[in-house]
């Protein structure tokens, strides 16, 4: 598949790996285990409760770096309203995980191959009229089994919790889900509405990811933090 000229300014880990943030990243990777496989969870849902928490942006770093650290990945955009993985990495949406759904179009043939190495990235496709539709399709709960015969790990990026219904029953059908938290504007409130509809679902939560959180230092800098499930999400 052609690549496009865009640039990868959302993708740190790879512009950047020396940089605070990329380092926080492979933090993540490491705290959430994935430095050996386990077969357990070898499927992440990265969602949030709202918009432009960062959900794409985890997404498609936690990606990189378990890329970088020799699996085989592959990353999947269920934003089929709002996608944006084909924009941070600069890849033409001509095809992608709509047409696989819609069309029985094999993965392989319309996926974007090493990118990065080891990583493979499924676009989300042309937005489709019924995104909720598709979304629960019995396609798309075969499509994760096939995807971990062939890949170490697939990454799952995905709608917001409480504005749609997709990705509750999504994260159901993953091994586990990680929860992004705009630490200066997510309240606490939403954010246990959104972790409280994802259990409901039966997901399995992996942990929180504070994103945008401004440090107490010269630089002023984003930075992850990670919390373990059993800690309530923070404000
Ligand atoms: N840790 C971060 N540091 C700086 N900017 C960020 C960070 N995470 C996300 N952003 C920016 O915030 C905006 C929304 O992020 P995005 O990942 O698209 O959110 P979502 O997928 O939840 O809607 C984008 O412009 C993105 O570049
Ligand atoms: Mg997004």
């Amino acid at each position: 598949m052609a690549r496009s000229n865009g640039n990868r300014q959302g993708i740190i880990s790879q512009t950047s790996p020396k940089s605070a943030m990329a380092e926080a990243y492979r933090t993540l990777r490491t705290n959430l285990g994935f430095a050996s496989l386990d077969e357990t969870c070898r499927s992440i849902l990265v969602t949030s409760a709202g918009p432009g928490d960062g959900k794409s942006t985890t997404a498609s770093n936690l990606a990189v770096v378990l890329a970088q650290a020799g699996h085989q990945v592959i990353l999947v955009d269920c934003d089929l309203r709002k996608p944006m993985q084909h924009k941070i990495f600069g890849v033409e949406n001509g095809r992608g995980l709509a047409n696989c759904l819609l069309q029985n179009l094999p993965v392989e043939e319309i996926a974007h191959k090493d990118l990065v190495q080891n990583l493979t990235v499924l676009t989300s496709g042309p937005i489709p009229p019924n995104p909720a539709e598709i979304l629960a399709s019995e396609k798309v709960r075969t499509l994760w089994g096939t995807l971990l015969e062939h890949y170490d790990y697939v990454v799952v990026d995905s709608p917001p919790v409480l504005a749609v219904t997709d990705t509750p029953l999504l994260a159901s059908q993953i091994q586990g889900v990680l929860l992004v938290v705009e630490a200066a504007s997510t309240r606490t409130d939403i954010a246990k509405d959104a972790k409280e509809q994802l259990v409901r679902a039966n997901a399995r939560l992996l942990g929180v990811v504070l994103n945008k959180v401004k440090m107490q230092s010269q630089d002023y800098y984003y930075y992850y933090y990670y919390h373990r499930e059993e800690s309530s999400p923070p404000a």
